[in-house]
């Protein structure tokens, strides 16, 4: 039982963590656009600026779980805009609030990645301006390709990142992780399902179980890795997926 900071609370993930801490006895504290604690808007450096303050002060600056869910699909929104929500939204709100994690009996982050993560070369521009950090830069550049570019280089560069912070803090004992949803039946993914080109392409991605995953077992494997059971558990991503990375990569782990 602890602290736990959710960005992302008011829908889908983010959201069903929040309901499974809270009922577990962990106090929540959610951010997000709309509909939670803090209100912040993680496109812009202010609004950033403004969650983690506000997330310092109401927790005392004492913070056992960091769930960071806010995200866009990319598929309606520009994509300058999803690269500063999905990647800067997180990596900003990570990084300022890991000090209020440490000495904390069993801190830890859990990010949400994607299985989209994978179809990004691992030597490309775009993640070397992301690593460096100019958000402007990003965003000028993300903007020269196509709709889902923001979605897939977010969450490439955060799947490597998530590895580099976990050994440059494992030493003051601050986990760090991710879960990676296969499709999950949220209001992000219910909007593009009625995209015309979309909505067909998201039924070929049906996980070999038959089915897409709820928010709920998205929340359960959240919740455990942020649990002591799961105390040893750092760098890692969890694909909760149904198979569907097995049944694409069979030789690949
Ligand atoms: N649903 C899936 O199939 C799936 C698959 C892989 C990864 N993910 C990831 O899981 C996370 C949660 O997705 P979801 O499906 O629950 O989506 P969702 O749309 O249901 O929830 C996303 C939340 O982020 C918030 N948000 C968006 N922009 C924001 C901003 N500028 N500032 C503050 N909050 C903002 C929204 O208000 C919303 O509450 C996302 O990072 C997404 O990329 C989802």
């Amino acid at each position: 039982m602890g602290n736990v900071v959710i960005t992302g609370s008011a829908s889908g993930i983010g959201l069903a963590a929040k309901e499974k801490l809270e009922s577990q006895g962990d106090r929540v504290i959610g951010i997000d656009i709309r509909d939670a604690d803090i209100i912040a808007d993680l496109s812009t450096p202010e609004g950033r600026q403004h969650a983690i303050d506000q997330a310092l002060a109401m927790t005392g600056s004492e913070i056992d779980g960091l769930v960071l869910s806010a995200g866009l699909s990319g598929m309606n929104t520009p994509g300058d805009m999803t690269i500063s929500v999905n990647y800067f939204g997180t990596v900003d709100l990570f990084d300022a609030l890991r000090p209020a994690m440490e000495g904390r009996p069993n801190p830890c982050v859990v990010c949400l990645v994607s299985t989209s993560s994978r179809f990004v070369e691992f030597d490309d521009p775009m993640i070397d301006a992301l690593f460096e950090g100019d958000e402007a830069k990003c965003r000028a550049m993300i903007n020269t390709m196509d709709k889902g570019a923001g979605y897939r280089y977010a969450k490439h560069a955060l799947a490597r990142l998530i590895r580099h912070r976990a050994s440059e803090w494992a030493p003051q004992g601050v986990r760090i992780t991710a879960c990676v949803p296969g499709m999950t039946d949220t209001p992000m993914v219910d909007s593009l399902k009625e995209d015309p080109e979309l909505g067909p392409l998201l039924e070929s991605m049906t996980s070999p179980m038959g089915r897409n995953g709820t928010p709920e077992e998205m929340a359960g494997v959240i919740a455990f890795l942020l649990s002591d059971a799961a105390s040893f558990i750092n760098g890692t991503m969890i694909w909760v997926d149904g198979g569907q990375d097995a049944r694409d990569n069979p030789d690949v782990f």
